[in-house]
Parts: structure tokens; C-alpha cells; sequence
């Protein structure tokens, strides 16, 4: 039996979805203000951590390949910066990343990679955090990371940090579609037309796939005109997923993967069937989101 000492401990860093995302003011230091709701789908990255003699990192999986394995990696970035809050706890570790998620997709892939390794490394050195401290911590990591430390669905202001999460949420199955384009955040922010929209409207209770697609069609995501001015091959991507007929169609975060939602988990994967037919070489994922409450 392995000592507990030489335990692997591994956990999947989902995607994380924006079903609506109003961009509604703008700080002095240039972040801006938004309001989102966000949920997280069974599907994501894997991250495995380990003592070791000496710090070692690992990328595989198909994107494994498109990412630095510098300082400028999240991943190490967490390991270095909760080092560096805890010296005394934080014993050497080889960490194996497998990356499933595009690389700068708009689903959080590195964000969520992130908050992924500060929950597994707090763990393997035993260090107690509570969850303030820890989205503090996260946040320094980047604007997304409080809300990828949550990973259940959740509303989202100022410029992400702070989380309201939401009591009762159904499982949304869905299809997320990327046809290969990868997307700068910064430049998509830069490019915004008009920064001073109205918040979310107020929510209602949500029972039902479709409580929440009627509420969402009373919302919008506000990067979408900025990154299809950018991206203009956006648009193929929103149009494939509407051939397949779902309850709702749109563009998570700054891009480029979009989603579609569905009535059911066969319907979602018949959709990715027929999508992953017409356009092999396109990132295309049957998954749904994680719930919350009964
Ligand atoms: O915090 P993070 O590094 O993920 O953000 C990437 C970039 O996206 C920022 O440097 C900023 O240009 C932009 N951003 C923003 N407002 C936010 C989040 C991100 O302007 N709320």
C-alpha cells in the first residue's frame, strides 16, 4: 500500500462556461467590470501532483503540445506563488498536466489549471487555506481563477472575484464547438465598442433547462461583437451549432468556443455527432454542466 507521503492526487480542472457575460464599466487600472453566470461542465483538463526529489512538470493530451512549460505556464505559476505564501510546507512535486481544453479558448483551460494545482498542492502539502484567503490568492493568478476554485454555477462581478454562488441550478447538457482559432483576451477587451451596459437582469428561480434559456435570452455575452470583429470565422462556428437545432447558441467568454444547449444528453450528443461529421478537424464536446442543489 503506498504511504500516504507517495500518494498521487489528481483532479480535473473543468471548463468553465459563460451562459451570459455583460461587460458594464471599466476600472482606472483599464480591468473591466462585469457581470456573468457561470457554470462548469463534466469535462476538463486533468492535474496530478506528487512529492518528488526534485520539482518536475509534465504536459500530454492533445493540447499538451500548444502550451509554454516556462514560469509563464499557470500551473507553475500557482505551484511558485503558494511556495512562496507556505516555504516551509512546500517540498518538491512533479506535476502532470493533461490538457483536453484548447489553449486560449475562452472556457478557462489555464484558469482553471490554475486553481486545480493551488486545491491539489494545498492538499498534498497539508496546508489549511481558507476560501477567502485562497480566492485572494487565486485572483493574483488571474481574473477567472476565483470563480475555477468554486467550479459550481455561480454569478461573477467586479472584474470576476466576486462570487455570489447560486442555491438551486439543473444540469444544462450541452455542446462546446472551437474550430481551432485561439483568441488574445486583451485585444478582444481593447476592442470593445461600449463598455457601460446594463446588468444581468434579476434572476428568477432556476428548476429548469428551460427557466434558464428563457432567462438567458434576455441576457448576451458582450464580447461576442469585438472577437467576431477580430475573428470573423467566429461566425461559422455559431452557425454549425444552430443547424443542430438547440435551445440556445453563444460564444463563451472572449472566444472562440461556443456552446449550444440542449433538451437532453442525447440530444446533445447526436448534435456533436453530426457536427463532429461535417467538420473533423474542429474541438467538439458532448458534456453538461454540474448542477447544484437537488
Ligand atoms: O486576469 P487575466 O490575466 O485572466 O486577464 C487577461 C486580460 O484580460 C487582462 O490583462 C485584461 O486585459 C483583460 N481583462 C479585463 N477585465 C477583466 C478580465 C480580464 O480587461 N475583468
Amino acid at each position: 500500500m503506498l504511504d500516504s507521503f507517495d500518494r498521487t492526487i489528481s483532479q480535473i480542472a473543468p471548463a468553465k462556461i459563460n451562459l451570459a457575460l455583460h461587460v458594464t464599466g471599466q476600472r482606472q487600472d483599464g480591468y473591466h467590470l462585469l457581470e456573468s453566470l457561470v457554470v462548469f461542465v463534466n469535462f476538463g483538463d486533468k492535474i496530478s501532483v506528487k512529492r518528488a526529489d526534485a520539482d518536475a512538470f509534465k504536459m500530454s493530451g492533445p493540447y499538451g503540445g500548444d502550451l509554454p512549460s516556462d514560469g509563464n505556464n499557470l500551473v507553475l505559476k500557482a505551484r511558485d506563488m503558494l511556495r512562496k505564501l507556505f516555504p516551509s510546507y512546500a517540498s518538491p512535486v512533479a506535476i502532470h498536466l493533461e490538457k483536453y481544453l484548447p489553449i486560449a479558448s475562452g472556457i478557462g483551460g489555464g484558469s482553471s489549471d490554475a486553481a486545480a494545482v493551488l486545491h491539489a498542492l494545498s492538499v498534498l502539502w497539508g496546508i489549511e487555506i481558507d476560501p477567502e484567503h485562497m480566492g485572494s490568492i487565486g485572483l493574483k493568478l488571474g481574473a477567472d481563477v476565483p470563480m475555477c476554485l468554486h467550479g459550481k454555477p455561480l454569478i461573477a462581478r467586479g472584474i470576476g472575484e466576486k462570487i455570489e454562488r447560486i442555491a438551486a441550478f439543473p444540469q444544462l447538457p450541452m455542446v462546446l464547438v472551437n474550430s481551432g482559432i485561439s483568441i488574445a483576451t486583451p485585444q478582444v477587451f481593447a476592442a470593445l465598442q461600449k463598455r457601460n451596459n446594463p446588468a444581468l437582469p434579476d434572476m428568477p428561480q432556476f428548476s429548469t433547462i428551460a427557466d434558464v434559456c428563457t432567462y438567458l435570452g434576455e441576457t448576451d455575452n458582450h464580447l461576442f461583437a469585438a472577437t467576431t470583429t477580430l475573428n470573423p470565422a467566429i461566425g461559422e462556428t455559431m452557425e454549425a451549432l444552430h443547424v443542430t437545432v438547440p435551445q440556445l447558441v453563444r460564444m463563451s467568454g472572449s472566444g472562440a468556443t461556443c456552446f449550444g444547449i440542449y433538451t437532453s444528453d442525447e440530444a446533445a450528443t447526436n448534435a456533436a455527432s453530426s457536427l463532429r461529421k461535417n467538420h473533423p478537424t474542429w474541438f467538439v464536446v458532448a458534456t453538461h454542466s454540474v448542477k447544484e442543489g437537488n
